[in-house]
């Protein structure tokens, strides 16, 4: 049977357990001779403190975690799923996918499984993929989840990148449905940017090639982002023939208080609706929006009926956007 929409029936997420605050960060770099302060990080970034993995801690595992509670949330055990998309920039391995890894760590075996690869707008791809595969009959219900390890390609001699992101993952359970649900979504990228973030590097012959740690041009990315943001808001909402005013709550990919405060600006939009958790989370790349869309869930502030935006930007350049009603 085909469905003519799918919907968000349960949400998931997991931290590692380990908190690093800014201070103890500055502490830390500084007894290796690098420079900087909770004041510049705060003030630049909004960014108080990240969950960093333990060594030997995955993706796989933060995904497969994070997927057991939206499953648990949905009422709904790992053989009901026929799908499992996993969006990751931090997979365990070049390959199996991280999605099939999950599955199998769930025990959940047959559906399709697979990662995508956008970078921090990963979530938005991996969720509008599916929602286009279950309408299409590919799929009944799927896990979609976004889960990082980003800790373990930055480079801890960079102050002016390593400071800016942490690990984690969130999940969602999307399931065929007769009303919507996902009433909406936009996917771009942009290749002529690949250059202003990027991991440029890779295994040849055993070896690792070229630069295996993030690099970026922030105030390229911050420019980027911030219209990008903008636009595919206002061409999403269009698409799902909805104002700005119908949004209750925005859900823009958490990389900087100070993206989403221009963000919410330029749209009209006020702070009071905009989740925000890089604060606490820092940059978790394509964990970060289900990771702040499972905490509104969660805490009681989304409630059945209303309009949710959630907005992804990061490398490729890549950017998106899906409204959805719960
Ligand atoms: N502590 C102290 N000083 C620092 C630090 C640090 N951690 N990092 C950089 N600086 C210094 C620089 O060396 C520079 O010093 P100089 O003037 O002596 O050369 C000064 O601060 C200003 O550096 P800029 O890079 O120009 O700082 P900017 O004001 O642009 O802020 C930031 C940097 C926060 C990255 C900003 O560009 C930004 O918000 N960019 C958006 C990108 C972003 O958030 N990326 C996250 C990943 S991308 C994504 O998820 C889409």
């Amino acid at each position: 049977m085909t469905h003519r929409y799918s919907r968000i029936v349960g949400t998931g997420s997991v931290l590692p357990p380990r908190i690093v605050t800014n201070e103890q960060l500055v502490a830390e770099l500084g007894s290796r001779g690098i420079d900087t302060s909770d004041q510049w990080i705060v003030e630049r970034t909004g960014i108080r403190q990240r969950h960093l993995a333990d060594e030997g801690v995955t993706s796989s595992r933060l995904a497969a975690e994070a997927g057991r509670r939206a499953l648990a949330a949905a009422q709904l055990g790992p053989t009901d799923l026929d799908l499992i998309i996993v969006a990751t920039s931090t997979p365990d391995f070049v390959f199996p996918s991280t999605a099939c890894l999950v599955q199998k760590e769930l025990g959940a075996p047959g559906g399709a499984a697979f990662d995508v690869q956008a970078v921090c707008t990963g979530f938005v791809y991996a969720f509008a993929v599916a929602d286009s595969m279950i309408r299409g009959g590919l799929a009944h219900r799927a896990l979609v989840v976004g889960a990082e390890v980003f800790s373990r390609i930055l480079d801890w001699n960079d102050r002016g990148t390593c400071v800016l992101f942490g690990d984690g993952a969130g999940a969602v359970v999307l399931a065929g449905a007769d009303q919507p649900g996902v009433l909406a979504a936009k996917l771009h990228a942009d290749g002529r940017h690949e250059s202003i973030l990027r991991t440029a590097g890779n295994v040849c012959h055993g070896e690792i090639t070229g630069h295996p740690y993030l690099t970026m041009d922030g105030q390229a990315v911050f420019k980027l982002a911030v219209s990008v943001l903008d636009s595919v808001a206002r061409e999403t909402l269009d698409a799902a023939g909805l104002s700005i005013e119908a949004v209750d709550w925005m859900i823009p990919h958490q990389a900087n208080v100070r993206i989403l405060n221009a963000t919410a600006r330029r749209l009209g939009i006020p702070m009071s609706k905009v989740i925000v958790t890089v604060d606490e989370h820092a940059n978790t790349s394509a964990a970060s929006i289900p990771l702040a869309l499972d905490r509104a869930v969660r805490d009681g502030r989304i409630r059945a009926g209303q309009h949710v935006l959630m907005e992804g930007v990061g490398g490729g350049f890549t950017w998106g956007a899906a409204l959805v009603r719960f």
